[in-house]
């Protein structure tokens, strides 16, 4: 307790020194999130750092994350505290399997959910998060055929919600598809007063069984307006730390105890306050691919209707 003290002194002075604001997503570690200037889901982080005055960006989360922080902001400095952070899912969509699929489907509109590469953006029309993939897809003209990449059970979601057809990427979250029937069966036998909330890259199976399917800053804001007292959280479980804290008049139950991400919990005190000692490890994303991958974040970003990604070059 007294190392973590000493080390978020530390990383404040630096902070300071370096003008660098520090952003954690909702899974980091308890003491990470703590320590952070600002907390939130993959949508909020990348406008934050979009809007941030500061110098540098010291990203508490996962490649992806810091990557569309380095498009956003190219005249900041990005650093990734653990370099090894990646996220399984975003590796499932190749771009060279991308741009095959884009040359036999060209009248496609390419919807990519943000957890994937830079290279993967920039041969899509228009990114999207779990917060906002419904309205993303609301925004495509009805008669446009939809890719939708790389996560299968987000998109199975979104053609729920929105009653379009999607071509699915078959990508999946390995922590998200942990989570069975019997975990919701299970909690409300012994709960049954409580809302029970999941992550929409849990499978159909489980949206079925939930009250709600939440982006991580959807699930803050429903824990903060629920009436419950109780509520069973099926995502990843570093989100309960920020929830417990925000109301602590509630109580907090995760689906599995098994739901960890092991990536994003690479990031710890000591790697962050070594991310802005040695200015390490600054993400840089290619010139080639950085203006076409802004062109689909911008996407996302604007309201307007969407259209072909002219900066894509296949
Ligand atoms: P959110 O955008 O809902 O925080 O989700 C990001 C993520 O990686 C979920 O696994
Ligand atoms: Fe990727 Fe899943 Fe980890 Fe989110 S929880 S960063 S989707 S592996």
């Amino acid at each position: 307790m007294k190392q973590d003290m000493n080390l978020a002194k530390k990383i404040n002075d630096l902070k300071s020194e370096h003008r660098a604001v520090i952003l954690a997503h909702n899974y980091q570690r308890p003491e990470v999130q703590d320590i952070a200037d600002f907390c939130g889901d993959s949508l909020e982080l990348s406008v934050k750092a979009k809007e941030s005055p500061a110098e540098e960006i010291v990203f508490c989360g996962v490649h992806f994350m810091a990557e569309t922080a380095a498009l956003l902001s190219p005249e900041k400095t990005v650093l990734l505290p653990d370099e090894n952070a990646g996220c399984p899912m975003a590796d499932m969509a190749h771009v060279d399997d991308l741009a095959h699929v884009r040359n036999e489907r060209p009248e496609a509109i390419v919807v990519c959910y943000v957890n994937s590469s830079a290279a993967v953006k920039a041969h899509s029309d228009v990114c999207c998060t779990s917060a906002n993939a419904v309205s993303i897809v609301s925004r495509i003209p009805p008669d446009k055929p939809i890719l939708f990449v790389p996560d299968q059970n987000l998109g199975r979601y979104v053609e729920r919600m929105t009653g379009r057809k999607l071509d699915l990427w078959p990508g999946y979250c390995s922590v998200h598809t942990l989570f069975e029937p019997e975990h919701i069966q299970q909690a409300r036998a012994a709960h049954p007063e409580a809302a029970v909330i999941v992550h929409p890259e849990c499978r159909e199976v489980l949206i079925d069984l939930a009250d709600e399917a939440l982006s991580t800053g959807g699930m803050c804001r429903f824990a903060a307006q629920t009436d419950k007292k109780t509520v069973i959280v099926g995502t990843e479980t570093g989100l309960l730390h920020r929830l417990r804290k925000e109301n602590p008049e509630k109580q907090f139950i995760p689906l599995s105890e098994q739901a960890v991400c092991p990536n994003m919990k690479l990031t710890t005190l000591e790697r962050v306050e070594h991310a802005l000692s040695a200015q390490q490890t600054h993400i840089r994303v290619g010139s080639d691919i950085a203006e076409p991958a802004r062109r689909a974040i911008a996407q996302m970003l604007d309201d307007g209707p969407i259209v072909r990604n002219e900066d894509y070059r296949g």
